[in-house]
């Protein structure tokens, strides 16, 4: 049992639902095996349980661990190849490196960094695009389980347009993701995703095998891209002449659902938000990488009016890095320059994208996203150095919503201090600790 006594801020409300902000200016969270049993002022906490160990954090802010629904683990090494479009960045750049996790030592290497990189920033969970090699996600869910991360991922399959390593049958596509899940699905923090890259690469062979494989794996997720860039578009329309539209092409294959969620979706159509709306499926905004990748700005106000849940991934290594900050920020600059079809977003918002909403998105609202009493300990403790702008920014603050606003403006992984998820701390001072030989 730990007593940890902290400013507190968290979004249990949805303000896309008129909820606002919650801040607690000196919160007592007592956690208990992992789990926040109780929550209220510090010192009516404390009255009650005097003798316990306290942590005092009130030289920073606790927030919820950060949530990412959608970044690729065999992309941590391409971050910041700028200046091309989607399918020359590909090509170019993020094809080349993906097929290098066929040295699995090489992938053992890469899983470790993008670990580091994700937890560095704060995120304590992630939806991630594996790769396209099975020992590779292997390696995956072993390091993200010997830290403790909770992630949802899968192999990526394919069997066309792309680099020959990388491309896969039908049925081996079966029986390697049947054998991934049954090493991972439901272990621990870690769940299955079947993955199929995007419909640009994956023939009705591959989604039929996908769709097998959700149905054998009950509870597995679906992820994939949609609706990124034009040129994209345009050639899964020619590719899938019969199918409606891109998104058409995973609902005829019976892939969208609840447990389902599309990248980007930046080229919708009203007929596609539908769609999405009347599966339960939800959309994963990836705007640094629309941005870097000059895919487009992201038409959230539809999403929202079609009644689409959205939340936020960093697309790493296309987007620019793991921080959901930024990509918070990004998200806010996106609805701005949109004028009057963007959303106006409020530092709230940004927090329940980068939080509760990720969390809800991926059928974890009951474990995490917020510090409500019951959930998980998943938290992050921003201490920014003494002198930075954050740090000054904080200080001189005139309420909870600017000082998130600042916070979403200034912060990046330096002052992520501390990470705990299940009450465990995973990173401490902004370094992990050591596990073992590098
Ligand atoms: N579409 C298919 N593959 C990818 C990828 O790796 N990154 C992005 N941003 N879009 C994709
Ligand atoms: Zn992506």
């Amino acid at each position: 049992m730990i007593l940890y006594r902290a400013r507190v801020l968290d979004t249990p409300d949805d303000p896309f639902a008129g909820g606002s902000l919650r801040s607690h200016e000196d919160a007592g969270l007592l956690v208990v095996d992992g789990v926040i049993r109780e929550r209220g002022g510090f010192e009516s906490i404390r009255a009650r349980y005097p003798t316990g160990p306290v942590v005092d954090l009130r030289d920073g802010i606790l927030l919820p661990g950060l949530v990412d629904t959608h970044v690729h683990f065999p992309q941590v090494r391409i971050i910041g190849s700028l200046g091309l479009p989607l399918l020359d960045w590909l090509e170019q750049c993020a094809l080349p490196e993906e097929c290098r996790l066929v040295d699995v030592d090489y992938a053992r290497v890469v899983a470790r960094e993008f670990v580091d990189g994700l937890v560095a920033a704060g995120t304590t969970t992630a939806l991630v695009f594996g790769s396209h090699f099975a020992p590779a996600v292997d390696s995956l869910f072993s390091e993200v389980s010997r830290v403790g991360l909770r992630v949802t991922s899968g192999l990526v399959v394919s069997d066309r347009a792309l680099p020959d390593p990388l491309l896969t049958t039908p049925q081996r596509a079966y029986d390697e993701a049947h054998a991934l899940a049954a090493r991972w699905h439901e272990v621990g923090r870690t769940r299955y995703a079947v993955t199929p890259r995007f419909s640009y690469s994956a023939g009705e062979g591959i989604l039929d095998a996908c769709a097998a494989v959700l149905k054998d794996v009950p509870g597995a997720w679906f992820t994939s891209h949609v609706n990124e860039n034009p040129a994209e578009v345009a050639e899964v329309a020619r590719l899938f002449a019969d199918a409606e539209h891109y998104v058409g092409t995973y609902d005829q294959h019976g892939l969208l659902g609840e447990r389902s969620v599309l990248a980007h979706n930046v080229h919708a159509s009203d007929a596609e938000l539908a769609v999405i709306a009347g599966c339960s499926a939800s959309v994963a905004h990836c705007p640094a990488s629309n941005s870097a990748l000059g895919s487009g700005l992201f038409p959230m106000r539809r999403h929202v009016e079609h009644g689409v849940r959205v939340a936020l991934g960093s697309d790493v290594g296309a987007g620019t890095g793991f921080s959901m900050f930024k990509e918070g920020l990004q998200a806010y600059f996106a609805q701005r320059l949109l004028g009057d079809a963007g959303l106006p977003l409020t530092p709230a918002h940004l927090l329940h994208l980068s939080t509760a909403a990720g969390a809800a998105v991926l059928g974890l609202a009951d474990t995490v996203g917020d510090l409500s009493e019951g959930k998980q300990f998943d938290a992050i403790c921003l201490r920014p150095r003494a002198g930075t702008s954050l740090d000054i920014g904080l200080r001189h603050a005139g309420s909870p919503e600017d000082a998130l606003g600042k916070v979403f403006a200034l912060a990046g992984d330096a002052d992520v201090a501390d990470v705990w998820i299940g009450g465990e701390q995973v990173s401490s001072g902004g370094f992990r600790r050591p596990t073992g030989p590098q």
